[in-house]
C-alpha cells in the first residue's frame, strides 16, 4: 500500500496459511487505577479485524503490545486486556505471562493454526523503552529471540508508529513485514489531508494539550496543510490573551498554573504571520454561581471560561460549511461538567451536517459523538494521539518508514 511515493506490504501480499505471525498492536488503554479496569475499549476493538483475518486465513498469531510507561500508574501487565480481546475478537486468546523467555518461546513453538497468544507488556523489557535507529533495534534481545520463531511480522500499531522502539522498528529489518488492516486504514484516511481535493482544509484544535496544538500550528500553517485553524478550549485562551484580550483572573491563573504563559511569544508570532487564518472564539460560556453563563469576551469578569459560546459555534459552523476537509482534535470546553459540553456538541453536529470529509482524533470526541448518536456519520476516528499529530504534520513515522524499506529488502521472499 502506498504512502506518498513509497509502499509497504499488507496482508494482501502474503499467503498466511499455516504461518506463524508476530503482530504488534496498540491496546494501550486508559485504566482506572482504583479498580484496575480498562475504561475505554476502543483501541482493543480496533485491532479485531486484523486478528480475525489472520486466524481465519489459517495462521497462528502472537500478539505484542504495551501498556503505560515504566513508573506510571497505568504501567500494568496485559491481564486486564485479555477478556476484552476475547470479547471483541470472539476467539479464545491465551495469555502468556512472558515476553521472550523459555515459557514464551515454547508457547510460540507449539502454536497451531488459529491459535492466538497474548505476550506480556513489551515495555517490561528495558530496551523497549529506548528510541534508536531500526538497525540498532534489530540487535536487541527481543528481536534476536523472537524473530526466528515467526514467518511474518505485522505491525497494526498505528497509534505507536511515531516511536522508534524495538518492537516497532526492529523486526522489519530482519524479516518480511506488513502493515495490518488498522494501520492501513489509518494511513489511508489520514493521507486524504494531503489531497488537492481536500482544500480548503480546516483544523479545529482544542482539548488539554496546548503545547501540542501550538507546535502543530507551527507546522501546519507554514506548510499550508491547514488553510484555516479554529481554536477552542485552553489553546484559544492562550491566543486570545496573545491578541491583547483580557480574560479575567480565573483564566490567567489557569494559564500560570499550567506554565502556559511561556508560550505567549509563540502564539504572538503565529498571529503576526498567520492571523488571517487563525480564528478565535467571539464569545464564551463561563461558570457563574454554579450555572452556565454565555457572554461576550468583554463581560467574562473573573469567572472561569469553560466553553465556547453560541456566536462562536455559529461562526465556526459557517467556516466548517465552506471547507472540504475538517480535522478536529480535542473537545471545545470542560466536558467533564455536563453544563459545558454544548460547544463541542454543536461543532460535531456542524461537522456531520456539512459535506466536508471529517477526521477526528482523541477519545473524548468519540464519546460525545456516541452519545449524540452521530458517530457513524463521522468520516473517521483515528486511534492515534501523538502518531495522528506527527502524520498530519507531514512528518515521517519511524514504524511506517521501516515497513517501506523492509518491503524493498524482502521483495523476493513473499
Ligand atoms: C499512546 O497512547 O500515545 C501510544 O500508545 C504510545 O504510547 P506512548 O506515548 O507512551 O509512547
Ligand atoms: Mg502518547
Amino acid at each position: 500500500m502506498g504512502t506518498g511515493n513509497s509502499t509497504f506490504y499488507t496482508l494482501d501480499d502474503f499467503d498466511l496459511e499455516g504461518k506463524k505471525i508476530l503482530l504488534r498492536v496498540d491496546i494501550n488503554s486508559p485504566i482506572d487505577t482504583k479498580t484496575g479496569r480498562i475504561t475505554d475499549e476502543t483501541r482493543i476493538k480496533s485491532h479485531a479485524e486484523t486478528i480475525r483475518e489472520i486466524t481465519d486465513r489459517g495462521a497462528s498469531v502472537a500478539i505484542l503490545a504495551h501498556q503505560g510507561r515504566p513508573g506510571d500508574s497505568d504501567f500494568t501487565t496485559l491481564a486486564p486486556h485479555l477478556p476484552l480481546l476475547y470479547k471483541h475478537i470472539n476467539r479464545e486468546v491465551k495469555y502468556v505471562e512472558d515476553l521472550f523467555g523459555p515459557f514464551a518461546r515454547s508457547s510460540i513453538a507449539s502454536m497451531k493454526p488459529g491459535d492466538i497468544l497474548l505476550l506480556e507488556n513489551v515495555r517490561f523489557f528495558s530496551e523497549e523503552n529506548i528510541e534508536k535507529l531500526p538497525e540498532a533495534q534489530a540487535k536487541t534481545f527481543l528481536i534476536k529471540y523472537l524473530a526466528p520463531l515467526f514467518d511474518l511480522y505485522v505491525n497494526d500499531a498505528f497509534a505507536t508508529a511515531h516511536r522508534a522502539h524495538p518492537s516497532l522498528v526492529g523486526f522489519p529489518v530482519v524479516m518480511p513485514s506488513a502493515g495490518g488492516r488498522l494501520l492501513q486504514k489509518e494511513v489511508d484516511f489520514l493521507s486524504c489531508v494531503f489531497d488537492k481535493s481536500s482544500k480548503p482544509c480546516l483544523f479545529i484544535l482544542g482539548g488539554g494539550k496546548v503545547p501540542d496544538s501550538v507546535q502543530l500550528m507551527e507546522t501546519l500553517l507554514p506548510k499550508g496543510i491547514a488553510d484555516q485553524v479554529l481554536l477552542t478550549g485552553l489553546v484559544s485562551h492562550l491566543f486570545l490573551i496573545a491578541s491583547g484580550k483580557h480574560l479575567g483572573r480565573s483564566t490567567v491563573k489557569v494559564m500560570e498554573g499550567k506554565g502556559l504563559n511561556s508560550m505567549l511569544p509563540r502564539a504572538e508570532a503565529l498571529l503576526k504571520k498567520y492571523g488571517d487564518r487563525i480564528m478565535m472564539p467571539l464569545d464564551v460560556a463561563v461558570l457563574d454561581s454554579g450555572l452556565r453563563r454565555e457572554t461576550d469576551l468583554d463581560h467574562v469578569s473573573d469567572d472561569p471560561i469553560y466553553d465556547i459560546g453560541p456566536k462562536t459555534s455559529k461562526f465556526y459552523g459557517e467556516v466548517i460549511d465552506r471547507s472540504k476537509m475538517v480535522i478536529m482534535r480535542g473537545p471545545a470546553g470542560y466536558i467533564e461538567d455536563p453544563l459545558f459540553t454544548k460547544g463541542s456538541e454543536e461543532l460535531l453536529l456542524s461537522l456531520v451536517h456539512s459535506k466536508a470529509k471529517t477526521l477526528l482524533g482523541g477519545g473524548h470526541l468519540r464519546a460525545i459523538s456516541d452519545r449524540l448518536g452521530i458517530a457513524d456519520r463521522i468520516g473517521y476516528f483515528s486511534t492515534g494521539g501523538g502518531a495522528f499529530i506527527t502524520f498530519l504534520s507531514g512528518e515521517k513515522l519511524p514504524a511506517l518508514e521501516v515497513l517501506i524499506s523492509s518491503a524493498q529488502k524482502f521483495k523476493s521472499d513473499r
